[in-house]
């Protein structure tokens, strides 16, 4: 009996965790139970002293289509304020590990938004990217119109937002908002994913963590109290037992053994 019904949690390395959407018939249309099952999945996984890295991927055809658009038509105000409809989202940006994107096909709304919190996005060249809130006469509303802006800038984000139309892989790329576009389709894309988790893991877990801190500082601090941020996470390294190891290992000239420590 599989613990999930909306995903698929399986180890294609000992030290990575790879995450597939799975609700096929729906283009993984993000509905409630499946973000549940998600968070539960990432932050198992994120508490997991065996895991480096995370990969979250959708399917071929489609990363995943939006928040589940026949769940929320007759959602009313009261009830999306009261319940804080998607706020438990946001979950997801709270991973201290660092969880990578491997898009394929459509990443649409609330699937766009979905790859944007993670930490790095590789696409397929089948991506396309969107925001088609617009023509539900909504707001993005898992964090595109922020994360966008941050990724790419207000022209192309208001281009994005307002007429709904889908960037390719390449234009997305082009744009910096993936990070490059990998293989020919999802087997490629999610093989060079876990490959890039699996080198994210042999490094010092804790200078991971720290990298990832410092770099996502850089969205909510203005440019001097980041680098004074910046400069005290690097201060306190020296603290740890694999700085000591990294500088050694490559003063004599040898690989690092790392303890995590
Ligand atoms: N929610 C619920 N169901 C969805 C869905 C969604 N976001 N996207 C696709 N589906 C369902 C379709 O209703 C269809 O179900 P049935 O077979 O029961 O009719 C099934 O998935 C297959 O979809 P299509 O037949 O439409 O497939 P297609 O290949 O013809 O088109 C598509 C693909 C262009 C992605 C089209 O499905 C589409 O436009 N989907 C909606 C995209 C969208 O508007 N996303 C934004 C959602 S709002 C949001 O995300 C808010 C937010 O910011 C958090």
């Amino acid at each position: 009996q599989p613990k999930y019904e909306y995903i698929v949690v399986s180890r294609p390395e000992p030290s990575v965790v790879l995450v597939t959407l799975n609700r096929p018939k729906a283009l993984n249309a993000l509905s409630s139970p499946l973000f549940e099952e998600l968070n539960e999945a990432l932050e198992q996984a994120d508490r997991d002293d065996s895991v480096g890295a995370m990969v979250l991927t959708g399917s071929e055809k489609a990363f995943a289509a939006g928040a589940d658009i026949k769940e929320m038509k007759d959602k009313q105000f009261a009830d999306a304020y009261k319940n804080k409809f998607l706020e438990d989202w946001g979950n997801l940006s709270r991973l201290r590990k660092p969880l990578i994107a491997a898009v394929s096909g459509f990443a649409l709304g609330g699937g766009c938004e979905l790859a944007l919190m993670c930490d790095i996005i590789l696409a397929s060249p089948t991506a396309k990217f969107g925001q088609p809130e617009i023509n539900l006469a909504v707001t993005p509303g898992g964090g595109g119109s922020q994360r966008l802006v941050h990724a790419i800038g207000k022209s192309r984000t208001m281009e994005m937002v307002l007429t709904g139309r889908m960037v390719s892989a390449q234009e997305a790329s082009d744009w910096g908002m993936v990070s490059r576009v990998v293989g020919e389709g999802e087997a490629e894309v999610v093989k060079e994913a876990v490959k890039m988790a699996k080198g994210i893991s042999e490094k010092s877990q804790i200078a991971v963590q720290a990298c990832k801190e410092v770099v996502n500082a850089a969205h909510e601090l203005n440019l001097a109290e980041g680098l004074r941020f910046e400069r005290r996470i690097f201060h306190g390294l020296f603290a740890t037992n694999d700085q000591k190891e990294g500088m050694a290992a490559f003063a004599e000239k040898r690989k690092p053994n790392f303890t995590h420590s």
